[in-house]
């Protein structure tokens, strides 16, 4: 078969040179077989002529054909087509040799996506609007000085990790001795798929709580757990009773969604657990700083008997989802292959983001952005919450929380929830509607979650009143 000179396409805007782009398209006309074994290409003076080109074009083509070892012999002999196909196997690749793993098809199917817009009233979202892009910016050019380019594999830049140190001891009362129990990678997500992993082995048991956040339960499902549901009292996540888990994710200062705090008896209760049944407790500590508190709780790791406890955080809600940036502490007897997993599967930040972020936190930049936002939230709550409560008419109650981003509003029996559901969906408010059932007694009770952080008075007060009018339509009084 003769070279297919209607099939090559040269642009000469490209940056890439022309004698590049043919030397291409021969190579696929080659190896797929349409210039066959012997076969002898056009002489390059021929070929520029037909593709008006300079001939030196066409002999740098061939030359580079040549190099691949794919045509041989120049000059008066020509140029000809030196490579054999590989014949092609009888049997066709079926679909099963191109599918996933029994492995591939657990991590994939372990939690499902949908890229959902950021919605006014969805819940645990900051306000981008409040981020500092100029401090941020700002220090861009001095990241960029101090980053070396080159592989780090100490699980996290020192100088991040120093500046977190201090973070964590003064918001989170955490002293971090060795640096090398401190780790940075890729958001809580990352930290918890990547614990899972390492800590469990297919068929453990691993507790979530519920209502929760659906992130953990997918790290736990990829890594092949059995879930166990830990529902939530007055005092937060129960522990439980009958069951023997080898890891546990909670969220004591700030369940989510909840915003409940978890009491000292319950963190006890939970650690007399994790000793006698060997259970790893993963803290996910994720905006402990939006406690309504003055200060938040001290974090779990600070209670004594916290030998299995993994301290987990994120930027994600302080700062930015964007950064996907998140830490871990974790105990010195793990430290350093839990380090050498998070190389091997490349779940860390990129070092010049490291190097900003230390910064930042450094120049109190951090400490700066902790304190506005705080403050605007807390107002934020508050009107919502004030008007809300005005104009509830009995619908609903709006349950109290201590911490968080999020306003849980408990509603009366009558309440259609299917109805509700749709009805949400459709006015595109992004809150949402969880059932609470109790097991002793078979009664539930439903409950509608919205984030409060996200909007300015007016537009806050605009949302509240489709929502309320929403809430009104979906029940039947
Ligand atoms: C309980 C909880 N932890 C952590 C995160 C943040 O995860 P990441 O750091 O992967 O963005 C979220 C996000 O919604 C969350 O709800």
């Amino acid at each position: 078969m003769p070279l297919k000179l209607a099939q090559l396409s040269l642009d000469r805007d490209q940056t890439i040179p022309l004698s590049r782009q043919l030397y291409v398209q021969l190579h696929q006309q080659v190896i797929h077989g349409e210039v066959v074994y012997g076969e002898r290409l056009p002489a390059s003076r021929e070929l520029a002529e037909s593709l008006k080109l300079s001939r030196g074009v066409i002999v740098e083509a061939y030359e580079m054909l040549r190099i691949d070892g794919l045509v041989a012999g120049f000059g008066k002999g020509g140029t000809q087509v030196c490579y054999q196909q590989v014949p092609p196997m009888l049997v066709k690749t079926s679909k099963r040799i191109l599918s996933l793993s029994t492995r591939g098809k657990t991590i994939t199917q372990a939690r499902q996506y949908t890229q959902a817009p950021a919605l006014p009233l969805t819940p645990g979202l900051p306000d981008l609007s409040l981020f500092p892009h100029q401090q941020w910016l700002s220090l861009s050019r001095e990241a960029w000085q101090q980053t070396q380019g080159v592989y780090q594999r100490a699980g996290g830049l020192k100088a991040l990790k120093l500046s977190l140190r201090n973070f964590l001891a003064q918001y989170r009362g955490i002293q971090v001795d060795d640096l090398s129990c401190l780790l940075i990678t890729t958001g809580s997500q990352g930290a918890l798929s990547l614990l899972a992993s390492l800590l469990t082995e297919t068929g453990d048991i691993g507790v979530v709580e519920q209502p929760g956040w659906a992130g953990a339960e997918g790290a736990l499902r990829q890594a092949g757990l059995n879930l166990h549901y830990t529902r939530l009292d007055a005092e937060g996540a129960l522990v439980p009773q009958d069951t023997k888990a080898k890891l546990a994710v909670l969220t004591p200062n700030a369940q989510y969604p909840t915003g409940s705090v978890m009491s000292m008896q319950r963190r006890e209760a939970w650690l007399q657990y994790s000793q006698h049944q060997h259970t790893w407790l993963i803290e996910d500590d994720y905006a402990a700083e939006y406690s309504y508190q003055q200060y938040p709780t001290p974090s779990l790791l600070t209670h004594p008997h916290a030998e299995q406890v993994i301290h987990i955080g994120t930027m994600s809600k302080l700062m930015l989802p964007d950064l996907r940036l998140g830490w871990i502490v974790l105990p010195k007897a793990i430290a350093k292959e839990v380090c050498a997993a998070l190389n091997t599967l490349g779940l860390q930040p990129a070092y010049s983001i490291q190097q900003q972020l230390a910064l930042f936190i450094q120049y109190g930049y951090l400490g700066q952005h902790l304190a506005r936002t705080r403050a605007i939230y807390n107002e934020r709550r508050k009107f919502s919450t004030d008007h809300l409560q005005e104009h509830a008419n009995g619908l609903f109650k709006i349950v109290p929380s201590q911490s968080g981003m999020n306003l849980i509003l408990e509603l009366i029996p009558e309440v259609d929830v299917a109805g509700l559901s749709r009805a949400l969906k459709s006015a595109a408010l992004g809150c949402a509607v969880y059932v609470e059932s109790n097991p002793v007694n078979t009664s539930s009770r439903t409950k509608l979650v919205l984030g409060h952080a996200c909007l300015l008075g007016y537009e806050l007060e605009v949302c509240v009143n489709k929502l309320l009018q929403v809430l009104k339509l979906s029940t039947r009084t």
